[in-house]
């Protein structure tokens, strides 16, 4: 893959609010300086700048941006342009009330915060496009320039009369008729049938929320806005430069829009990795380690390839319960961790700490003390040294041959759901149990969405599939008649894209014929229940039994072999009911585990099942409990392991190979010592 930008290095930048510092010259003059000690090559500039751009409508003062990206550039600092539309001027929201988000329960906000203009109103979207238009004529071609940010956490949904008329528009294009739409809602329910168009008012507490088709075609238009707002931002800035790159920094699992369609806007992935570390007393790291490098390898998967860490802090956030700084070494062990699972770039938020505001506490790289010498700018300084020497890793490739179905819509459809389990149905959960064991094992896995091609995949996950759509199942028959192996869960092919209820056998839409089963029924459990899945027949190393909770669907196999039955306790329920089986189809084979396990069950299921297909880890060993690896391969050919170490104690692995410490030429033979919070960038020793 070419890299990125021309710019062939590793990007270590920062978020850069030099607009609040335009009445203290000293300060920025010190910055650039500080920044090239801190080894910081790339700054996010503009990001929440807009008043400070057009202090009053249509007189624009972009000298002192340009003044500043021309001597970063001098100093050898690229800047990623943002472009400021996360944050309107107040002079704005004043005189134009409708850029004003209304929320749901129909109260329009007065002006104040950010990330809530709405995003159908057209003056808002004019006045960003003027801003842009502005910013791409005079930065779109700079050199030093290399991405442009567009906006910041694009985010939330606007209630207003405009996005109501918008959101009818949109409906009448999809449905063509009310006829269809009451039908494709189900609206004959509690009397809720539109005989009008004008009657349809987006899902609001104080309204209609009964209805989920309705509220799954509200979720999918405001993706719908968010993405045409966004085309609108980028318009200017690609007709400026064609060439010039965009990307919108993602904020891991929020669930508000479908970040997969709005990928497709993107030419690189970014994301905004904030986990709360600390929280464990015995300083085990996994929980949180796992969690954000799986939102690194959807990042990733969104684009098939490296993307960008565009935010962390080097330090403490300002806004989780309790804000621990990261401790001492930390901060190298996520940075290359995201560098294990694709990132091409280590980015903060922030570089220096502002002096009011709500975010004066967050963490920077320059605290308020403005010195040089404290631990935070040191450890960022001495990651910068390391990133120096990595220009071989950009845009190396990962090769994973496992993928993981995530589909927002089955998501949202799903949580909208009353019942089986109004406590947490828990589908993302399931996922990142199935997640964990690969992680462990140091496998590599991608992420696809429901349009994305998996047929190249050894191995296709797919966890709780509740809505499915008919041209996916088709896929995943085909996928495994063609030779492939699917895994899927309980709560699968239950609604059609409508969220209606499929007629018939489940999961619908020939996958019960695929796995060979039929659900009979599902039995959401109450928290401190359990039952047993007994292993009757291992097709491969499997332990005798297994604790289920949350949801026990109960099937029958309809050719299925049986792997494995609920051992239930409850005399009522008939004995040796299948809770794992196997099915042939085609030249593939399709996995149906029937129940919530617990994670030991993923682990030796999952792996096992890796195993037999022949799918390799980064590395082939037993990694100590808290010690993962990933490995990246370059454009050259040379690859690069990462070995991660989330605990506070020493660990060792044993190499199956000779690998040598990238940063320090240290070759390691057989075994290798990972310090606690230990992390290292290795190659092969000859
Ligand atoms: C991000 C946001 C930044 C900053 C940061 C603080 O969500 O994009 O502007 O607020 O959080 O952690």
């Amino acid at each position: 893959m070419p890299s990125l930008t021309p710019y062939p290095h590793i990007i270590h930048g920062c978020d850069y609010n030099p607009e609040q510092w335009l009445h203290s010259p000293e300060i920025l003059k010190q910055d650039i300086e500080l920044m090239k000690q801190a080894n910081i090559n790339s700054v996010s500039i503009g990001i929440f700048a807009w008043a400070a751009l057009e202090p009053e409508e249509g007189r624009y003062e972009l000298d002192w941006l340009a003044e500043i990206v021309d001597r970063l550039w001098e100093n050898g600092i690229t800047s990623v342009m943002a472009t400021p539309s996360g944050a309107k001027p107040v002079w704005m929201s004043h005189k134009y009330p409708e850029i004003r988000r209304v929320s749901a329960s129909r109260i329009r906000d007065l002006q104040g915060g950010r990330h809530n203009h709405c995003y159908t109103s057209p003056v808002y979207r004019e006045k960003v496009r003027a801003i842009n238009t502005k910013l791409a004529e005079r930065f779109a071609n700079h050199p030093g320039v290399i991405l442009w940010h567009i906006s910041n956490e694009i985010q939330g949904e606007c209630h207003c009369e405009l996005c109501q008329a918008a959101f009818r528009e949109w409906l009448k294009e999809r449905y063509g008729t009310l006829d269809a739409l009451n039908l494709a809602w189900w609206t004959s329910f509690w009397s809720h049938t539109y005989t009008d168009w004008s009657q349809i008012e987006s899902p609001a507490p104080n309204g209609e929320n009964s209805i989920h088709g309705l509220t799954l075609d509200w979720k999918r238009f405001c993706t719908h806005q968010t993405y045409t707002f966004f085309e609108n931002e980028i318009a200017p800035i690609k007709a400026a430069n064609p060439n010039a790159k965009v990307t919108m920094n993602l904020m891991g699992f929020y669930d508000g829009i479908d970040y997969w369609k709005m990928s497709k806007l993107l030419d690189v992935v970014s994301w905004d990795c904030y986990p709360a570390w600390h929280t464990q007393q015995d300083g085990d790291e996994t929980y949180n380690a796992f969690w954000a490098d799986a939102y690194s390898d959807i990042c990733r998967s969104m684009l098939g390839k490296p993307y960008l860490l565009m935010e962390n802090t080097p330090s403490q956030t300002n806004w989780q319960g309790i804000c621990r700084p990261k401790t001492w070494g930390f901060h190298r062990l996520t940075a290359i961790s995201h560098l294990a699972h694709g990132a091409d770039s280590i980015q903060y938020f922030q570089w220096r700490q502002g002096r009011g505001g709500a975010e004066k506490f967050h963490g920077a790289v320059m605290t308020h003390a403005n010195r040089t010498d404290t631990r935070v700018f040191q450890e960022v300084r001495g990651l910068g040294e390391t990133l120096k020497r990595l220009d071989a890793l950009c845009g190396a490739k990962t090769d994973a041959k496992i993928a993981m179905l995530y589909d927002i819509e089955s998501h949202w459809a799903v949580n909208d759901a009353q019942g089986p389990r109004n406590d947490g149905i828990g589908d993302n959960d399931l996922m990142l149990r199935m997640y964990l064991p690969f992680w462990t094992a140091g496998y590599a896995v991608d992420f696809v969405s429901p349009d994305m091609d998996f047929s190249g995949y050894h191995l296709l996950c797919v966890p709780m599939l509740y809505l499915l759509r008919n041209d996916i199942a088709a896929r995943i028959r085909n996928y495994v008649k063609q030779g492939g192996t699917v895994v899927l869960t309980m709560h699968t092919g239950v609604v059609d894209e409508h969220d209606l209820c499929y007629m018939g056998d489940t999961p619908a839409e020939g996958l019960a014929e695929l796995a060979g089963i039929r659900v009979l029924e599902i039995d959401p459990l109450y928290d401190d229940e359990y039952e047993t899945l007994r292993i009757t027949k291992a097709p491969f190393p499997l332990a005798e039994s297994y604790r289920l909770e949350r949801l026990c669907e109960r099937i029958t196999a309809e050719g299925a072999e049986v792997l494995g039955v609920y051992e239930h306790g409850n005399p009522c329920m008939p004995d040796e009911m299948p809770c794992l089986t196997r099915n042939s189809f085609g030249r593939g084979t399709a996995y149906y585990a029937a129940a919530f396990a617990e994670d030991r069950f993923y682990s030796d299921f999952l792996l096992s099942l890796a195993e037999r297909l022949g799918i390799q880890p980064a590395l082939d060993t037993a990694f100590p409990h808290g010690v993962t690896a990933q490995r990246r391969t370059a454009q050259d050919g040379t690859a690069f392991w990462f070995l991660m170490n989330w605990t506070r104690e020493q660990k060792a692995v044993t190499l199956p190979f000779a690998l040598k410490d990238y940063e320090t030429d240290k070759i390691y033979q057989n075994k290798l010592p990972l310090p606690p919070y230990g992390a290292k960038i290795l190659v092969r020793a000859n």
